[in-house]
């Protein structure tokens, strides 16, 4: 046991050992690791010893870390246990002063960078005018401006009526809603690992991993998967010589299981909706090939299904276009949007044609914070950035540098494990994922993930990065303004982590 370091209202903590980690990639003389809760830490972890809460002033880094280890719901999960206080571009800031590089912008969030002025400066602005204008009561004009600033952005005109929410998972549910009752139908097609949320209605959505509903139980009901074409893994992949790879023979299987789904399990006359994301996020940062999603289409228009494209995650510039299903050149029914749109203000929305949005009466949808006057002002300012700042420019060029400096140094790298890599995504929605004959003999060796291995070596070397999918995958996504300085600092990182783990 030690004291803490507040008198004595502060909580008592031990320090784990840092011999009790017992990955490969972690040094003990370095003292990081990855403890029990799967969260990476730095320096000596405390341990999840009861507090004696309420503190006094807490001012200690550890003190902040213990209440933030103790009292904030243990099903959270994070991948860091880094207390921060302050982020800036691509930096986050610890509150010892310490400094990382952010490749995750907050989950695909932060899509100007930390705390943008401009942004900044609209927020403020608009907490001194109003903050909170709800959506059952009047119109307030942030909203107004924020649909003006949208409808020219959207992949067609006929997408023209919005409903805003908050978060991801409630745009999604709004979708359903909206789907379910504009077509008086109630099942819902999914693909195989998508992910849409975590609430009740979206966890039965997401099948990307069985962590986000195992014993949540029962789940709601219509819900029908259907495989997504993530041809790495596709069984039509497994007769064909190592190493070659037809896009067309997985799409022409996705949409034949599609097909029999539609006989065998979910008749059309029963089925609401399609939902898919333009671009597999949690399940691995896969594109789908564009006739499949263009067939996808034409099926769900032949069968009065709806298709609503998931943009939570691809949309607002991340894939080099403002919406990722505009690289298929489909339109979608419904789109929902969320994450980067207001730059980590929460607002999240869902666009259709108005003759699909009127159908719903008066009342059936709102509520409390929906469409916030303060994050609608952020987001005007985000899209203000996008176009004076020309991020789309900068995400196609910083896009292929990463492409670049990934195919050309990360593949040599791991020939001599016998691992290949799947370097794949669109814009600055990147994945990369091992795989190979090797694979198991460097699993047992690091005793982790091939990308949990790297992740922690970036970790350790000052950069944040992330894991996705149940696969061997890491993924990128950095701020959509992030400088070509920043994005070399980050591949030699990455290069240099890369070798610190597998040598
Ligand atoms: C594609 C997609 N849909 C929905 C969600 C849920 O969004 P939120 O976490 O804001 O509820 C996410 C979140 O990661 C997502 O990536």
């Amino acid at each position: 046991m030690d004291e803490g370091e507040n008198g004595e209202n502060s909580m008592s903590y031990v320090w784990k050992e840092d011999s009790e980690c017992n990955l490969a990639w972690c040094s003990p003389t370095l003292g990081c690791g990855k403890a029990d809760d799967g969260a990476l830490y730095k320096g000596r972890r405390v341990s999840s010893e009861p507090s004696k809460f309420p503190f006094s002033i807490m001012t200690s880094s550890n003190a902040l870390r213990t209440i933030g280890l103790q009292h904030v719901a243990r099903g959270v999960g994070r991948s860091t246990d880094l207390v921060i206080s302050k982020a800036s571009g691509s930096y986050v800031y610890t509150v010892e002063g310490n400094k990382y590089l952010d490749l995750t912008a907050g989950i695909g969030v932060t899509s100007t960078g930390h705390c943008h002025p401009k942004i900044v400066k609209a927020a403020q602005e608009q907490v001194g005018n109003l903050i909170h204008g709800q959506v059952n009561l009047f119109i307030h004009e942030p909203m107004v401006k924020l649909i003006e600033k949208l409808k020219p952005i959207m992949p067609s005109k006929e997408l023209d009526t919005f409903f805003f929410w908050n978060s991801g998972a409630e745009a999604v549910e709004a979708a359903i809603k909206l789907a379910r009752h504009a077509t008086g139908k109630h099942n819902i097609i999914v693909m195989q690992g998508s992910y849409h949320g975590r609430t009740i209605g979206t966890m039965a959505l997401t099948t990307s991993k069985t962590i986000y509903s195992t014993g949540f139980g029962p789940l709601m009901p219509g819900v029908y998967v259907t495989p997504f074409p993530y041809t790495l893994h596709s069984p039509t992949q497994k007769a064909l010589p190592p190493g070659t790879f037809r896009d067309d023979l997985t799409t022409e299987y996705a949409i034949e299981q599609l097909e029999l789904l539609l006989k065998q399990q979910t008749a059309p006359s029963d089925t609401a909706a399609l939902i898919m994301e333009s671009v597999l996020g949690e399940g691995g940062y896969v594109v789908p090939p564009k006739e499949y999603v263009q067939k996808v289409r034409e099926i769900c228009t032949k069968h009065g299904i709806l298709f609503i494209a998931d943009e939570v995650q691809s949309g607002f510039g991340r894939t080099g276009k403002y919406f990722a299903i505009e690289h298929t050149d489909v339109v979608p029914d419904i789109m929902v949007m969320a994450k980067g749109i207001a730059s980590g203000f929460p607002i999240s929305g869902i666009v259709s044609r108005k003759e699909i949005m009127d159908k719903q009466p008066p009342g059936s949808m709102g509520g409390t914070y929906s469409g916030n006057a303060v994050a609608c002002a952020a987001a005007i300012a985000t899209l203000e950035v996008m176009e004076e700042e020309n991020l789309l420019l900068n995400v196609q060029e910083r896009s292929e540098e990463i492409f670049g400096r990934l195919r050309q140094e990360l593949s040599p790298l791991l020939e001599k494990h016998d691992i290949q890599v799947d370097i794949r995504g669109l814009g600055l929605m990147i994945g990369v994922e091992f795989y190979g004959n090797g694979l198991s003999k460097l699993h047992e060796k690091l005793n982790s993930k091939v990308s949990e291995a790297i992740v922690g070596q970036c970790f350790k070397n000052d950069m944040l990065v992330l894991t996705t999918s149940v696969y061997d995958t890491m993924r990128f996504i950095p701020p959509l303004n992030i400088s070509k300085e920043d994005t070399m600092i980050a591949m030699d990182i990455l290069m240099k982590s890369v070798k610190e783990v597998i040598n």
